[in-house]
């Protein structure tokens, strides 16, 4: 299936102050969107699924700063319709192939005064939801513009249970607060380090109707314009479009011609075909890198839980005050905690090799960390300058004897403008000592103050990182940036980024309760995978205080590999942890990051996930099944398996008593012989998980 049909349906006059009404249906006519023109010339529009509302009439439109906007006084200069269906194959993902079919609607609509500028209201209609963006073609007098606001609606026709974190313009690692809309502004929100915009959430927001449809509202394709947060009126159940403003409030500087990111409504009357929704992709662009030969899923371990919790640092010195330029690094007295040195590296190289993980993250290995928080100084790293204990040359050469890489990290400490300035010589560096993976993160206020991390001028910050990295043959996995918007299609050595409450809080915060990782796959994940970090054994007792704990049972830990979809997963733990449960390890050691296919079995926001993924090019499947904090009973068919195929199921399952608060370490490990014919059922125990693999049994 690879056609492409333009259909012209429609070309009409601008005169006259008709509604200019308009419906199309997605492929299968399951979901319904109707435009039109209000007698004021205002673009309305609103979805529906079969007899079911989805959004009611909802306004649209963009401001524009100092000129004629586009929300209102217009009227409709040409309709043009359209349909598409075909089949692409993603570098790297959660399928084999990926079906992008849908039916399009673009309405031309024009000032009805002077100066009578036009701009194209551009709909995307699928069987999964609906995908609509605002254009502007090049236009005489109408060159530079700045977006001072959008009319955006999404107005829900009832107050709907919504998974949703506040709408922060410089941070997304929240925990998830479940409210009906109409409770957002007085529920407290769970624990939190960072102050709080209580009528203001981001997306992905996850909603479930009483009427038992899924709705998850976000954006794709973020590009040249700042994120899309959602105002929500707790009376009316409306969200409009709140974008996030520069240090003077503009919200976009733009130069026709030129589009908006799509914003993105997924719809579905059950929750696993949310998680299965492949929109958000479809209406990324293809990859722009032609030989994509060197971007390799992979599993990497990490000198990183260890400054996590407190037992090592990223520091060298425990002297403050110091500066980047004219330091003598090597005259600094070391604190004896460091922990990029070159033995504790050498260690982590040598448990990567012994269990066919390909990466080692190092971070804290070049000079900065003693002074990098807090004083938001411009420059305080140079990316290229080990400190006196890490041996960058001796290290390259001991991992690649054992077939092993070490990802690079870049901690900008917001100081975005040194980085850029220093980005070239850092991935020259890179390319010159075989780095081929980069960890780059966002820490802090961002330099120049007043841009925000979720701001036009960060998002083209991030793209441009994955861009440049693109040229050096460099993979790339972001903390601290927006939260993602499929953009991985198009660049496909982006990997993943964190953007979201990572594993990490569990060491130095209250952490993140049971229900969070059945959570994240309806909101963060939408956008893209996640560096969420899994697979911590030692689940207490491993941070100075005794007070911080892992809020998952081991076996959940496990789960996480498959629940969790990401083509970079990290083992978290430290090695002597995981060599005190090599049996569990095991698991880590086998499931893929690259997937053929990918089923979801069941699901629930906020309770349940159950997923199983077949890995790439091979007749082996691999189950992730998790809970929140309620044990629960998970029956399972194997239909997915190829028939008649004997496999041997090895089963990681939450041991006897297990229990995330009194027992997080008990788990048991058992193997039998399954078919597609056989059935299971799991036990999961409060906070706990199941991860199971599927070999085929050598007849
Ligand atoms: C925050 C990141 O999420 C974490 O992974 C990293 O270790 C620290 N910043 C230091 O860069
Ligand atoms: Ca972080």
């Amino acid at each position: 299936m690879n056609y492409k049909i333009v259909v012209v349906s429609a070309l009409i006059s601008s005169a006259g102050n008709s509604t200019h009404a308009q419906t199309i249906h997605s492929p299968s006519g399951k979901l319904a969107l109707r435009f039109s023109l209000s007698a004021a010339g205002e673009p309305t529009y609103q979805l529906s699924y079969g007899a079911k509302p989805v959004l009611k009439p909802s306004r649209l439109g963009v401001l524009v700063k100092g000129q004629p906007g586009f929300e209102q006084g217009l009227t409709v200069a040409r309709v043009d319709s359209s349909q598409h269906d075909d089949t692409w194959t993603p570098v790297w993902g959660e399928t084999k192939t990926i079906r992008n079919h849908y039916r399009e609607l673009a309405v031309t609509v024009q000032q009805a005064a002077a100066p009578r500028r036009r701009m194209v209201l551009r709909f995307r209609v699928f069987d999964d939801g609906l995908g609509f963006r605002y254009e502007w073609a090049a236009q005489p007098g109408f060159t530079y513009f700045v977006v001072s606001g959008e009319r955006t609606e999404f107005n829900l026709p009832a107050d709907h249970k919504a998974f949703w974190i506040p709408g922060d313009y410089d941070s997304n690692e929240y925990a998830y607060t479940t409210s009906r809309l109409s409770a957002v502004n007085t529920t407290p929100i769970k624990p939190i380090e960072l102050p709080a915009a209580p009528t203001r959430v981001q997306t992905p927001l996850m909603l479930k109707a009483d009427n038992g449809l899924y709705v998850n509202i976000h954006e794709a394709a973020l590009v040249n314009y700042p994120a899309m947060m959602l105002n929500v009126d707790t009376k009316t159940f409306g969200l409009a479009s709140q974008l996030v403003p520069d240090a003077v409030g503009n919200l976009a500087y733009l130069q026709a011609p030129e589009h908006t990111p799509w914003r993105t409504v997924v719809v579905a009357d059950n929750a696993p075909a949310v998680l299965a929704s492949k929109l958000i992709l479809n209406l990324n662009e293809p990859s722009k890198i032609a030989d994509t030969g060197w971007i390799k899923p992979q599993k990497f371990v990490g000198v990183w839980w260890e400054m996590q919790t407190g037992k090592a640092t990223w520091n060298y010195a425990d002297t403050t005050n110091i500066k980047l330029a004219g330091t003598n690094w090597n005259k600094l007295k070391p604190n004896g905690r460091h922990g990029a040195n070159t033995a504790n590296v050498k260690r982590y190289i040598d448990f990567a090799a012994a269990h066919h993980i390909p990466g080692v993250l190092v971070e804290g290995w070049n000079v900065g960390w003693e002074d990098w928080v807090g004083n938001w100084k411009e420059e305080v790293f140079d990316f290229v300058t080990p400190y006196p204990d890490f041996d960058v040359d001796e290290l390259r050469n001991y991992a690649a004897d054992k077939g092993v890489n070490i990802i690079m990290h870049h901690e900008t400490s917001g100081s975005v403008t040194n980085y850029e300035r220093r980005q070239e010589d850092a991935y020259k560096f890179m390319n010159d000592h075989g780095y081929t993976s980069l960890k780059t993160g966002y820490v802090g206020k961002i330099i120049p103050r007043g841009e925000h991390h979720d701001g036009q001028w960060m998002v083209n910050h991030y793209l441009r990182t994955a861009q440049k990295t693109a040229a050096s043959r460099i993979m790339v996995d972001m903390h601290e940036s927006v939260r993602p918007t499929g953009l991985h299609r198009t660049y496909p050595n982006w990997l993943a980024c964190e953007a979201a409450r990572g594993n990490e809080f569990n060491a130095f915060s209250e952490g993140n309760p049971p229900e969070h990782e059945t959570i994240l796959p309806f909101t963060r994940f939408m956008g893209g995978p996640m560096d969420y970090t899994p697979g911590i054994f030692k689940l207490t007792n491993y941070e100075p205080t005794g007070q911080r704990r892992v809020h998952t049972t081991l076996a959940k830990q496990l789960a996480l590999y498959v629940t969790l979809y990401s083509p970079l997963q990290m083992a978290a733990d430290l090695p002597e942890n995981y060599n005190a449960h090599l049996d569990a390890f095991k698991f880590i050691e086998d499931v893929p990051v690259d997937w053929d296919d990918t089923r979801i079995l069941a699901a629930e926001p906020g309770d349940y996930i159950t997923t199983v993924r077949q890995a790439k090019g091979k007749d082996e499947w691999y189950l992730g099944s998790i809970t929140d904090e309620n044990a629960r009973t998970q029956p399972i068919k194997l239909d997915f398996l190829t028939p008649g195929q004997r496999y041997e199921a090895t089963i990681y399952a939450d041991g006897k008593g297990a229990d995330w608060q009194k027992n997080p370490a008990s788990y048991q490990i058992t193997k039998q012989v399954v078919t597609s014919k056989s059935a299971l059922t799991l036990k999961l125990a409060p906070g706990g998980g199941a991860a199971i693999s599927f070999k085929p049994v050598k007849k």
